[in-house]
């Protein structure tokens, strides 16, 4: 009898993602007759050096339409991967990065890989009758446990029509005893901010792409004002239980050089933008920033490291594109202490999983995290509690392609063999714990 794990089929479907956006979806199933299924999820905020969705162009759907993605899963994927087993994820990923053969994934197209991939990561679990983050940690050989989230409150950037310049204002309670703890203060942070704004507002307030409050104000600090002000609202002390994570996404408001804060009409140079982020940081209760400079801007990178490394963590998204590559030179040139770990910006899980011990090895967090444009699709919350990653990044406490990633770590979270919730260690060497 062959092993139970035997790829006999892969079928791909085009399905669609939290913006409207056709995305694609993937299964593949074993000779045992067990399966594992992944949908690609899409970002809007990209790095340049990410793999690439394959998307089809033309009038139809905005361009945006994945027929050829799908075809390319059926007709190219599907013959190479049958006969294989699913249960050698490496071998798998090696056969998809040899038929796609170029550096950024867009002969086959990175959504028909990730999608691809993470299904055979699915069908490796299921073949052992394992959940799958038990699954990752096991051919990984890493500890698992449960991520402290990094929950959006205010939307912006690319995801809010740029109304602010500055693409994410979250919080973190790394001071919570427990999960659940986070669900329920979070919750409450979520709603007086929604307050706030109404008030100031006088009208209905909408959200943005990842289901934080659409960015109403005259400046991006007011942002960051009006969430210390939701913080305080909720009943908590904004700095104890409670502290504040930026995402800048730089990289989307770097234009010749500098730096445009459209809705303040500025323009800042590397020097100034680092000036403006210190003062922030001195001023609000801030534990992490995600791309303060751009991602060509690697001296400003650096600088900032330089500055304020040592108190906060400093986050290389587009900077780093989850690649081991980048995040080694990063290690070694101190541009940031932390990479942001998303499967389909480099497009196997092999490769993410290379990325992740690279930061390990060079003693930076990692925070796995969704994309803009998400699904039902909850294998990256298995993947952070499984790798051990410490953090989860997610998008917003609305939405259910954002809850459905917080209800997963409900269910796993006392399971058999899940560690401990990361909370406070994860933010170790920070300000907020020296300890
Ligand atoms: P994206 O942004 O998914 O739209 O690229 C997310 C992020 O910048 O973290
Ligand atoms: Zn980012």
């Amino acid at each position: 009898m062959s092993k139970p794990s035997i790829i006999t089929d892969v079928v791909s479907r085009r399905v669609w993602d939290s913006r409207g956006n056709p995305t694609v979806e993937v299964e593949i199933h074993l000779s045992s007759g067990k399966y594992g299924r992944a949908i690609a999820p899409a970002g809007a905020s990209r790095g340049l050096r990410e793999a690439i969705d394959l998307r089809d162009g033309g009038e139809i759907l905005n361009g945006l339409d994945v027929r050829k993605a799908c075809s390319n899963v059926q007709n190219i994927i599907a013959p190479a991967l049958i006969g294989n087993d699913a249960a050698d994820q490496s071998a798998i990923d090696r056969i998809l990065f040899g038929l796609d053969g170029t550096d950024d994934k867009s002969k086959l197209g990175g959504n028909a890989i990730v999608a691809t991939s993470l299904a055979a990561l699915h069908a490796g679990a299921a073949s052992e009758a394992l959940p799958l983050w038990k699954y990752v940690a096991q051919t990984y050989n890493t500890t698992p446990n449960l991520p402290l989230p990094e929950i959006q409150i205010i939307g912006g950037g690319a995801h809010a029509g740029r109304r602010v310049d500055i693409q994410d204002f979250m919080i973190m309670v790394p001071g919570a005893e427990s999960f659940e703890e986070v669900m329920e203060i979070t919750s409450d942070v979520y709603r007086a901010a929604g307050k706030i704004i109404q008030r100031k507002q006088g009208s209905v307030v909408g959200v943005a792409d990842e289901g934080g409050w659409w960015p109403v104000f005259d400046s991006n600090e007011e942002a960051l004002e009006t969430l210390v002000e939701a913080i305080a609202l909720a009943g908590q002390t904004p700095g104890e239980k409670v502290v504040i994570s930026l995402d800048v996404a730089a990289s989307e408001f770097y234009h010749n050089g500098g730096y445009k804060l459209s809705l303040e009409d500025r323009d800042l140079n590397t020097h100034e933008m680092i000036e403006m982020l210190g003062l922030w940081i001195e001023k609000y209760p801030i534990v992490s920033i995600e791309d303060p400079l751009a991602e060509e801007d690697a001296s400003g990178m650096i600088a900032f490291t330089k500055a304020h490394g040592d108190r906060i963590q400093i986050i290389g998204d587009d900077y780093l594109v989850t690649n081991a590559e980048l995040v080694d030179a990063a290690v070694k040139d101190e541009a940031c202490n932390a990479v942001l770990i998303k499967v389909n910006q480099v497009g196997t899980v092999t490769e993410a999983v290379a990325a992740f011990r690279a930061a390990n090895e060079g003693n930076f967090r990692s925070i796995v995290s969704a994309r803009s444009g998400e699904t039902e699709d909850v294998s990256i919350v298995h993947v952070s509690a499984g790798l051990g990653a410490g953090q989860l990044k997610v998008g917003s406490f609305a939405r259910s392609e954002r809850m459905a990633k917080w209800n997963e770590c409900l269910r796993i979270k006392d399971a058999p063999g899940m560690g401990p919730f990361a909370g406070a260690t994860s933010l170790k060497n920070t300000w907020w714990n020296r300890g």
